[in-house]
């Protein structure tokens, strides 16, 4: 008998994602994002995301079912966002998830967003060891999560204790006075620029950090530090090398991020890491965290970027799996959560 097909349904910021699964096998995944009706705000605003989420959900879904080649009434199962991100827009989909489950009779499965971009990796690479360690980097988060099973055995070692990487270069990004967001934009700057001519600060690496936050990420001492050494040079009227400012500021972000991870695996005898979240697109950490990982031994599992960044095919991902250990599903009064803990 084949895999139950399970629908998942994704809205925690600006995409609606909604794809279908069966067992690790993804049959089709479609996204719809109102980033551009953000970017001339400098940022995600929730009011406008919620309508987008609205409008584009039951399109969203109709896309899903025809690119899958299914009908609603064959899904076994619905997964969606619980939590963490934009309560607004996460009551979108929660709201549309619970009336397929009652209109379809089939259970509901609210799962966690992060989670969810370390376990989407499997529909790519294929299943997890018994063991991984997922880095999960992106706008609203950075995490570094210890994975003994997807669904029962999720451990957090870390996470950012202010802004997360890809927030750190947004905000870098404004400064530079780039479009938004800015990561992209520094990611390609970096490339021409030379990490090594301003050494900005390295957060919680010091060793007196190292005790209580061997696994915690800081970014916003180095958004500090990067905001004085342009003011300085701009007060006395020094032309920014902007390259090179791009370069040096992502080199430390890659730095302390692969570093602190790649301890992390060694401290827990992992040797397969998995990379996600949309900060997983910068060539910065791309490059450092392949150079790192074949020096110690672990093998790397970074799926394509379309997965890297908020999709549905994650939230099915999950959904899957929790139907697949037996996991019982949701109560019809599910809550979301914006800052949902794992
Ligand atoms: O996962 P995502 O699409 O949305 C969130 O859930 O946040 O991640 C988007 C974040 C933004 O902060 C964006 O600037 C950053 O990831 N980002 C990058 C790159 N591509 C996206 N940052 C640095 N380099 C990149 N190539
Ligand atoms: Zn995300």
């Amino acid at each position: 008998m084949s895999a139950p097909l399970v629908l998942g349904i994704e809205t925690s910021c600006d995409e609606t994602g909604v794809a279908l699964v069966r067992g690790k096998d993804l049959l089709f995944d479609a996204v719809a994002s109102s980033m551009d009706e953000h970017a001339r705000f400098g940022g995600i605003i929730p009011e406008i995301a919620s309508r987008a989420h609205l409008e584009a959900m039951v399109p969203t879904i109709r896309r899903a079912l025809e690119g899958a080649d299914v009908d609603l009434g064959q899904v076994d199962a619905i997964a969606v966002t619980a939590g963490p991100g934009l309560v607004g827009p996460l009551t979108i989909g929660a709201a549309a998830a619970k009336a397929l489950s009652i209109g379809l009779g089939v259970p509901l499965y609210g799962v966690n967003h992060v989670i969810g971009h370390a376990a989407v990796d499997e529909l790519v690479h294929g299943s997890f060891p018994d063991q991984v360690m997922a880095l999960v980097v992106s706008g609203g988060h950075s995490s570094l999560l210890l994975v003994d099973d997807i669904v029962t055995g999720v451990t957090e070692l870390g996470s950012t204790l202010d802004d997360a990487a890809g927030e750190a270069f947004d905000k870098v990004g404004r400064l530079l006075g780039l479009p938004y967001p800015g990561g992209p934009h520094i990611d390609r700057l970096a490339r021409e620029g030379d990490p090594t001519a301003i050494r900005f600060p390295r957060g919680l690496t010091a060793a007196k950090d190292q005790a209580e936050h061997a696994y915690d990420f800081s970014f916003s001492g180095l958004k500090t530090a990067v905001a004085r050494w342009v003011e300085t040079r701009t007060d006395a009227g020094q032309e920014i090398p902007v390259a090179d400012v791009a370069a040096s500021f992502a080199a430390a972000v890659a730095d302390v991020l692969t570093a602190k991870t790649i301890a992390a695996c060694r401290r827990h005898g992992v040797s397969t890491l998995v990379i996600g979240g949309g900060f997983s697109a910068n060539s910065q950490l791309r490059d450092l965290a392949a150079v790192r990982c074949a020096e110690a031994g672990i093998e790397l599992r970074i799926p394509p970027i379309r997965f890297c960044t908020d999709n549905g095919a994650m939230i099915a991902a999950l959904g899957s799996a929790a139907l697949s250990r037996g996991v019982a599903p949701s109560r019809l009064d599910l809550p979301v959560d914006s800052s949902m803990p794992l």
